[in-house]
């Protein structure tokens, strides 16, 4: 073998100081993702280490089909960039739930494709021809556990059988339930619920059988025993899972799901890394299955709801932004020159933004009132809920966007002790992160749910355009309460207005 050949060989020091290096560089990216002032940079060093890791993995010795790699790295590219352009704010999330269930599609597809590979090996083997050299060199290029069985007694181990098994059911179920949480946050089917009768007995079934078909696929590991159509039969229960999981659970809750789905996707990819024996695979799938479990659990902790209650059953069944009966009740509605007026006047003054911002797109908005205010010797400072807006840290988001200086953003739990003292909030587009129900209605589906106090404040500015309810379809008290005056609108508009107002003052 050449030293270029040796030093690329799977199991080379080279390409093991190659892999450190890579997912050493995602675990800094991870890190600095953790603050908005090194989030940026956090993607890029990520970036990079997945370069390195897809580039030595390509490097590695063995590695064919140039043209259908080629092909697929420019089409992967292509899209990804154009996509990621053009994508709304708002759209964010779907945008995720089609990149992981890809992710998972393709882990799926990869356990799919090494199965094939030793049932050839046991048909090459029971049809006792003569192997050509080429031949054994290819396989022990794809998998060099297969080679080592070869010597052996043409056994899968079962250290490979059973990741391979895992990454193909549990890729199959996050593409699938991936795919209709895109679908419903798209629009592109109903958001609301939708499950066939006894749909949680059809999905305990449909467990069961992959259970038992795992076990006779794991027990029957010889290569003259691998059962192809009992794999494929597989991956067919498994869709019809991830689709039976995901179809019954309401758009709105989606968010969570997502991010469920995403850990789902991580440890697939960790268990074709392990049946694959590559490295940053198995590390990159860890740390996409943890990362993804904490943030489906901490979203699951600011929502006071258990990551079982949103999968199955509870809020979540409307799409957000609208319905609910709502009850007449009598509330004050000012218009912008009021409005400017309070804030004008004020000492202090909080702003709460929520989803609405993002829909209107009025973060810069937002900014020079901010400014205008600052000039105007008002404290402004921005009051953020850990599940404000769709996905986690969006509202920082969209404020980062617009250079709202970090300082001035406040966790919930640092801003509410302040509240009482706040002569103004405004709350642009927010709802039910600041609906008292949640402190005081133990019958509201949102009781529990931490929220920003700005009932506490000495009054209340609410922009929306209406008085429809918010993601969990439920009635704001907030809005009707003495302190509160509405001021209705697209919150850009409305904005807008209050910034000229201002400059009149
Ligand atoms: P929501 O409760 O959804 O309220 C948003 C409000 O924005 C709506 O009431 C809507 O009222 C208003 N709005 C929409 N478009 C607007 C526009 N162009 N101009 C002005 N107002 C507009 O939002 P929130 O307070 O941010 O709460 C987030 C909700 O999402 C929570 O219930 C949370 O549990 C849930 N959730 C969040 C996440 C994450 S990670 N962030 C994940 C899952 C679920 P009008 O229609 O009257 O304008």
């Amino acid at each position: 073998m050449s030293p270029l050949l040796a030093a690329l060989a799977p199991d080379s020091s080279l390409v093991a100081i190659l892999y450190i290096i890579s997912f050493s560089l995602f675990i800094i990216g991870i890190k600095q993702g953790t603050h908005p002032t090194s989030a940026r940079r956090g993607n890029g060093v990520a970036a990079i280490g997945m370069a390195i890791a897809v580039a030595t993995t390509l490097a590695l010795d063995g590695i064919g089909n140039w043209g259908i790699i080629i092909v697929g790295i420019l089409v992967g590219t292509i899209v990804g960039a154009v996509a990621s352009k053009r994508v709304k704010m708002t759209e964010m999330p779907q945008m995720v739930a089609l990149y992981n269930g890809l992710g998972g599609g393709a882990i799926a597809l990869i356990a799919w494709s090494e199965y094939r590979h030793w049932v050839h090996l046991g048909d090459v083997i029971s049809s006792k021809e003569p192997v050509s050299h080429t031949f054994f060199l290819d396989f022990e290029n794809l998998s060099i556990v297969v080679s080592k069985s070869l010597q052996a007694v043409a056994e899968v181990p079962l250290e490979v059988m059973i990741p391979t098994l895992l990454a193909m059911v549990i890729g199959s179920i996050s593409f699938w339930g991936s795919n209709v949480a895109f679908a419903k946050l798209q629009d592109l089917i109903p958001s609301q619920p939708l499950a066939l009768p006894g749909q949680k007995v059809i999905n305990a079934i449909l467990l069961a059988i992959l259970i038992v078909g795992g076990v006779i696929l794991g027990i029957n590991n010889d290569v003259l025993d691998l059962n192809e159509p009992l794999f494929i039969g597989m991956l067919v229960v498994s869709a019809l899972l991830g689709l039976g999981v995901v179809m019954p659970i309401g758009g709105a809750d989606m968010p969570v799901v997502i991010s469920l789905l995403n850990a789902f996707t991580g440890l697939s990819a960790a268990a074709a890394g392990i049946a694959l024996d590559n490295t940053a695979l198995i590390v990159a799938g860890t740390l996409v299955g943890s990362s993804g479990t904490i943030l489906t659990l901490a979203m699951a902790t600011a929502m006071n709801r258990s990551v079982a209650n949103i999968l199955f059953g509870g809020m979540g069944s409307t799409s957000g932004g609208g319905g609910g009966d709502q009850e007449q009740r009598p509330y004050r509605s000012i218009n912008a020159q009021d409005a400017a007026i309070a804030l004008a006047y004020a000492d202090s003054v909080v702003i709460v933004p929520g989803y609405g911002l993002a829909v209107a797109q009025a973060q810069h908005t937002v900014k020079e009132m901010a400014d205008e205010l600052n000039k105007k010797g008002v404290t402004v400072n921005y009051a953020i809920h850990p599940v404000a807006g769709r996905m986690p840290g969006h509202m920082n988001v969209l404020l980062a966007e617009a250079d709202v200086p970090y300082d001035q953003l406040k966790e919930m739990d640092e801003i509410n002790p302040e509240l009482p003292q706040t002569d103004v909030c405004v709350v642009i587009g927010a709802n039910d992160v600041t609906n008292p129900a949640a402190k005081t209605d133990e019958s509201s589906p949102i009781y529990g749910m931490p929220i920003i106090e700005v009932d506490e404040a000495q009054q209340v500015l609410v922009l929306k355009r209406s008085m429809s309810a918010g993601f969990a379809g439920i009635d704001n008290d907030l809005f009707y309460n003495e302190k509160t005056a509405m001021v209705f609108g697209d919150a850009k508009g409305t904005v807008q207005d209050i910034v000229a107002e201002l400059g009149n003052l």
